[in-house]
């Protein structure tokens, strides 16, 4: 297939997953994982996270989280700013907020491999948004609009799709949303309400319709929580009266999730421990938690319950709150018993941990450890030639807050990556050389190893007529391609942001 066509496949592929979907809207503070599971549970198809602010996001780091079998984005506060899981990998939307095109692109390409897809939030009127030009301030910029979702269309593999409100004209609005389709995004969300209008004040159905029916991608049809959206039918025909292809829902979905669910609403208290099972098995900050229920009881914060949940202070306090402290008491004991698992494993540093399809273990490539003339690169170039194997090819990532270095390096098709950063490129790459030849059982040229005769006599002699730097030793055709791939970056190429590949090199 043609790269051209092979675009136009996965376009057509993330169009489809916007049409004719019910979604959870994006909610600063709900649209955490345990209310974007449940909302999944009662029905949703499509779950928007949080808005996520680009350069907090920029400096997070992935970690796979293997006691709650989360990906965690974690900032160098230690704060997880967005935590995800398998469930929701084909459905969750990340959200995010920015106003620059190389950042956003940054943010996109460190989380594209665990979310669905990315939308650029265009319809915050908070200040704390606009003033950073993000938000509903990108309304009023759209050259900057259509740069920041080209770029992200061209340059991340998942479907991008944008929120925005209407503009004071219906013709604004089309003249917009005309020039938003013609970036390639798969889906535009229309939030039907003007900039400087409240939530309280009625939703504009007929711009919504308007927009459906002078754009041919998918459109998400919002805003019609307050006074028409009650269940899941109102839903329904809240797509109707726009015309949209499909909904997302905020309030009403926060008020009560089950809201997706086309049976009708469960009792508010059995969604409320349902919520609060997923919070407790995703360990979300009690803060998080209590503030997602208070939404949910609404005016009835000053019933017993409600004071009950005020005055809670942990996960554990608001179960006791809502009797289901048998739940909590059994999950913590689950994940401790997982925790003492992991911290056995990883005092075993051969011990091989699955994440996605890479094989990772915690490696660090100590110069010392490796005496002899043959790094562990070499003995797998060697290993590799030996079996008729097609050579390892590595790649490698920088990340922004510390410029450390970290390799993948594939071999017959399949993938191993240390856990740990390093200082250069060319060590990370020696650190995915040995956790694949540790995991292959293999040897690696550690002390004692170095004459283990799977790096012959020729490699050596080779070695020997070549320059001394280990990284120059010539390895046939490969040499010359290793060498610029390495340049560009000890060259002081400028620096990638979080998680942006860098060149491939091979051996
Ligand atoms: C608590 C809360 C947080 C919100 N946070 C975001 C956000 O992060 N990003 C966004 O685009 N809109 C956000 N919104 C706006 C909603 O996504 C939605 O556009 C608005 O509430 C209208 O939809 P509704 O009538 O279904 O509530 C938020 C709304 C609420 C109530």
């Amino acid at each position: 297939m043609t790269a051209n066509k092979e675009n136009m496949t996965a376009k057509s592929v993330g169009t489809k997953c916007f049409q004719n979907i019910n979604a959870l809207a994006p909610m600063v503070r709900v649209g955490t994982l345990p209310m974007r599971l449940l909302a999944l549970d009662y029905g949703a198809d499509m779950v928007y996270s949080e808005e996520l602010i680009d350069i907090k996001m920029a400096q997070c780091q992935r970690v796979v989280n293997e006691v709650l079998e989360t990906v965690d984005f974690v900032a160098p506060d230690e704060r997880v700013m967005f935590r995800t899981c398998k469930k929701e990998k084909q459905r969750v939307v990340l959200q995010m907020g920015t106003a620059d095109p190389d950042r956003a692109l940054a943010v996109a390409r460190l989380v594209e491999n665990d979310v669905a897809a990315i939308d650029i939030n265009m319809g915050c009127p908070k200040e704390y948004s606009t003033k950073g030009g993000m938000g509903a301030a990108l309304l009023s910029d759209p050259d900057r609009i259509e740069s920041i979702l080209r770029t992200l269309v061209n340059g991340v593999s998942k479907p991008v799709t944008c929120k925005i409100r209407i503009l004071p004209t219906l013709e604004e609005t089309l003249s917009l949303v005309k020039r938003i389709e013609s970036t390639g995004v798969n889906a535009i969300g229309v939030h039907g309400r003007f900039k400087d209008e409240r939530p309280r004040h009625p939703v504009h159905c007929d711009f919504i319709k308007a927009v459906s029916e002078n754009v041919s991608i998918p459109v998400i049809a919002n805003g019609g929580s307050l006074d028409l959206i009650k269940d899941h039918a109102d839903i329904d025909e809240f797509r109707r009266v726009t015309g949209a292809s499909s909904v997302m829902v905020a309030r009403a979905a926060m008020w009560n999730p089950s809201v997706f669910r086309s049976q009708g609403l469960l009792p508010l208290e059995e969604v409320m421990k349902e919520y609060l099972k997923y919070a407790v098995r995703y360990d979300n900050h009690a803060f998080n938690t209590k503030y997602c229920l208070c939404q949910m009881l609404r005016d009835k914060v000053e019933s017993p319950m409600g004071k009950q949940l005020l005055s809670a202070q942990t996960n554990e306090d608001i179960c006791e709150a809502y009797g289901v402290q048998d739940y909590y008491k059994k999950t913590q004991a689950e994940l401790q018993t997982r925790r003492d698992a992991m911290e056995t494993n990883l005092s075993d540093p051969n011990h091989p941990v699955l994440d996605g399809d890479v094989t990772t273990m915690r490696v660090k490539f100590e110069r010392r450890e490796y005496p002899g003339e043959f790094s562990p690169k070499m003995f797998l170039l060697e290993w590799s030639r030996k079996e008729n194997l097609e050579q390892p090819t590595y790649e490698t990532v920088q990340r922004m807050q510390d410029r450390a270095f970290q390799s993948i390096v594939t071999m017959a098709g399949n993938k191993y990556r240390s856990t740990l950063w390093e200082k250069s490129k060319k060590f990370a790459e020696q650190a995915a050389a040995i956790v694949c030849l540790r995991v292959l059982g293999l040897p690696e040229g550690r002390v004692g190893e170095e004459y283990s005769g799977l790096v012959g006599k020729r490699k050596r002699e080779e070695k020997r007529m070549d320059a001394p730097g280990e990284e120059d030793i010539s390895v046939e055709c490969g040499a010359r391609k290793r060498h610029s791939a390495e340049l560009l970056v000890s060259s002081g190429e400028p620096t990638i942001p979080n998680g942006v590949k860098h060149k491939t090199s091979t051996v």
